[in-house]
């Protein structure tokens, strides 16, 4: 692709520091979106909560990639801690869809961060992009979140939800806190292993991303997940066998409910979801397979 100018929101974080590397090694000119007073050129000031962005920073946009959100996995989901999840992801997709609509040159494409969370608990059932949303917490704050960019498609610009699995990466997400459990040999199957794990390979899941910038035929959902998800038992022994420890120390459900909170339910629920928007638009993956996922993960 010819070089484009792109923005991205949160450009600090795993998915987004890494696309914005990628982007920036192939010659496009990224300009990172920061809660922050900006500082240079490259970055541009927006205000999630306050619902603001500083427009003129986005002329010549062609794509925006969205990815700004509180972490998921980082604390208990208490009350307060639900609101800010959903606070920061509905209201931050609302102002960014908002501001993209706005602009006298529209980009071409609003790529929002989404989750595989939309299908709830889907136990042995393979989902694809055309399964219903599942029931809880997540799955209500992905539809809004996925709800909210609807400025942005009611402007006509190509709006797409990157339906993310679990990112198999040792620099940050809910994989990033297994390593060391494992690494200390305390790693095991949570509750009764049997639940599918979803997962993809960071370096698959920026390859994605970059595949749906460039595909002008991908807009709404698309899975981010790699072709064949595994158990959480499964999962469990490509960890131990990659980092040569025992995985004995299972973890019963009712203890990670203690110790989790209503989280907990996220890690126990089972999702078995298939790629299939990638896959029919020609995505190639290249760390398919787990054990390929963590090797390059070990190796980043
Ligand atoms: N990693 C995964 O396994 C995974 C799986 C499924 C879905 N996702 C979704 O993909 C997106 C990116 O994931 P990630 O792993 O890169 O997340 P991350 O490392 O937690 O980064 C998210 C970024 O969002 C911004 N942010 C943090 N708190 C915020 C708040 N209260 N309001 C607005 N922005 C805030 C920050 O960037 P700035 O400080 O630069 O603004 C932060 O670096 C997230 O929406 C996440 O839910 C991730």
């Amino acid at each position: 692709m010819a070089p484009m100018r792109i923005a991205v929101t949160g450009a600090s974080g795993l998915i987004g520091s890494t696309l914005v590397r990628s982007l920036g090694a192939d010659g496009h000119d990224v300009v990172r979106l920061v809660r922050r007073v900006p500082g240079g050129d490259d970055e541009v000031r927006w205000d999630p909560d306050g619902g603001t962005v500083d427009t003129a920073g986005l002329t010549g946009c062609e794509a925006i990639v969205h990815l700004a959100g509180a972490g998921i996995g980082d604390r208990r989901w208490t009350e307060a801690r639900k609101k800010v999840l959903r606070d920061s992801r509905v209201r931050g997709t609302d102002t960014i869809a908002r501001a993209a609509a706005s602009l006298d040159t529209p980009p071409r494409l609003l790529l929002c961060g989404s989750a595989i969370g939309f299908y709830g608990d889907t136990g042995d059932s393979w989902v694809d992009e055309d399964s219903p949303a599942g029931d809880g917490f997540l799955a209500d704050l992905v539809q809004q979140w996925e709800a909210a960019a609807a400025p942005a498609r009611a402007a006509g610009i190509r709006t797409a939800h990157a339906r993310t699995g679990l990112v198999v990466s040792g620099r940050g997400g809910a994989w990033g806190r297994l390593f060391p459990v494992f690494r200390a040999g305390l790693g095991g199957r949570m509750g009764s292993g049997r639940q599918y794990w979803s997962f993809i390979a960071l370096h698959d899941e920026i390859a994605a991303l970059r595949h749906i910038i460039d595909d002008d035929r991908l807009s709404g959902p698309v899975n981010l997940t790699a072709p064949e998800p595994l158990t959480n038992s499964q999962v469990t022994a490509a960890m131990g066998r990659a980092l040569h420890r025992p995985t004995l120390a299972a973890v019963p459900a009712p203890v990670l409910r203690v110790a989790l909170g209503e989280f907990a339910g996220d890690v126990l629920s089972s999702q078995r979801v298939r790629p299939r928007r990638l896959l029919d638009s020609g995505f190639a993956f290249a760390f398919p397979e787990i054990d390929q996922a963590i090797g390059a993960a070990l190796e980043a």
